[in-house]
């Protein structure tokens, strides 16, 4: 029973390991910190590291944050942004971040 305990303990765990695909960490590059400072006060970057978007739909998805969400962003921040996002989590780019 014990024995049976251990190794059930040891699957959860296992599960437990962020698999691959699911990203939590933002690719390296530049604009990256601009990004973090403007798009993480509110929730995770979890919440949008997974998202692959094309530049116009990066470019509604900021507009949306900051006119339904309330999100405060400069215009240079705004391009500084797009760019990374627009760049870094485009629809061709792998979710390893290759
Ligand atoms: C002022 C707070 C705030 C800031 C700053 C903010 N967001 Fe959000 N964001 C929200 C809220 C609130 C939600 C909805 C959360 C939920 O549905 O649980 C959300 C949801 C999202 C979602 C998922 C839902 C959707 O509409 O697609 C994405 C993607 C997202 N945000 C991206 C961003 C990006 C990129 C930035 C930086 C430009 C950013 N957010 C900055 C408040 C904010």
């Amino acid at each position: 029973m014990l024995r049976t305990l251990t190794i059930f303990t040891a699957l959860i765990a296992g599960l437990a390991v962020t698999p691959a695909w699911a990203q939590k960490e933002l690719p390296e590059g530049p604009g990256k910190q601009a990004t973090v400072r403007v798009c993480t006060p509110c929730h995770g970057a979890e919440m949008f590291t997974a998202t692959r978007l094309g530049k116009a739909e990066w470019d509604a998805k900021i507009a949306n944050m900051t006119t339904e969400r309330g999100t405060a962003i400069s215009d240079a921040d705004f391009a500084t942004v797009l760019k990374y996002l627009s760049t870094y989590l485009a629809p061709e780019t792998k979710q390893e971040g290759k």
